[in-house]
């Protein structure tokens, strides 16, 4: 088995990583930054394993188990805040097709049965367009109604078997 099965898609400052340097997973971003890179107060650096797009990912179709999936969720704010320059912010032009593309390259680059976590916040665009955007159904994740902000999604790459297979 490789020993990288697990990749974080865009891992920004890894602030939700418990190991931010997991030895199965592989961390791409389209930024490398070095800490300090927001002002003179600290903030955690931004590094890498590669420098990647995630809507043109470099790796062979059904590389990994694990996919984990949280793009930046702020929308057309290209001058922003601290919190902007630390998560990233989407183009307000095309952001619908390259969170569909990059949603389409994780699932490409996972396995059959592998797993995918998309996590969103609604502050800028509400899960349910994302969703749509999507066009696939998670298995579980925060059903419309919470009034919770952020959310996680798991879906599966669960193939479609032929009726022979199926029981
Ligand atoms: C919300 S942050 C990720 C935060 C991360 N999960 C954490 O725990 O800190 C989103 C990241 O997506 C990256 N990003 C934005 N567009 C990208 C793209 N097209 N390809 C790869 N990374 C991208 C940004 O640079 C940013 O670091």
């Amino acid at each position: 088995m490789r020993k990288k099965f697990i990749l974080d898609a865009c891992c920004g400052p890894k602030c939700f990583w418990w190991n931010k340097n997991h030895p199965n997973t592989l961390y791409i971003d389209l930024r490398d930054r070095d800490k300090g890179f927001i002002d003179s107060r600290p903030n955690r650096e931004i590094k890498p394993d590669k420098i990647m797009d995630f809507r043109e990912m470099d790796f062979p179709d059904k590389s990994f188990k694990l996919v984990v999936f949280d793009p930046p969720h702020l929308i057309g704010k290209e001058d922003g805040c601290r919190m902007i320059k630390h998560y990233g912010c989407l183009n307000a032009e095309t952001w619908q097709d390259d969170i569909k593309r990059g949603f389409n390259e994780c699932w490409r680059v996972l396995e059959d049965y592998g797993v995918l976590i998309f996590k969103w916040n609604d502050a800028s665009k509400k899960r349910a367009e994302v969703l749509r955007i999507i066009g696939k159904e998670p298995l579980f994740g925060h059903p419309n109604g919470s009034k919770i902000p952020t959310h996680w999604f798991c879906f599966m790459k669960i193939p479609k078997l032929t009726g022979k297979e199926e029981e």
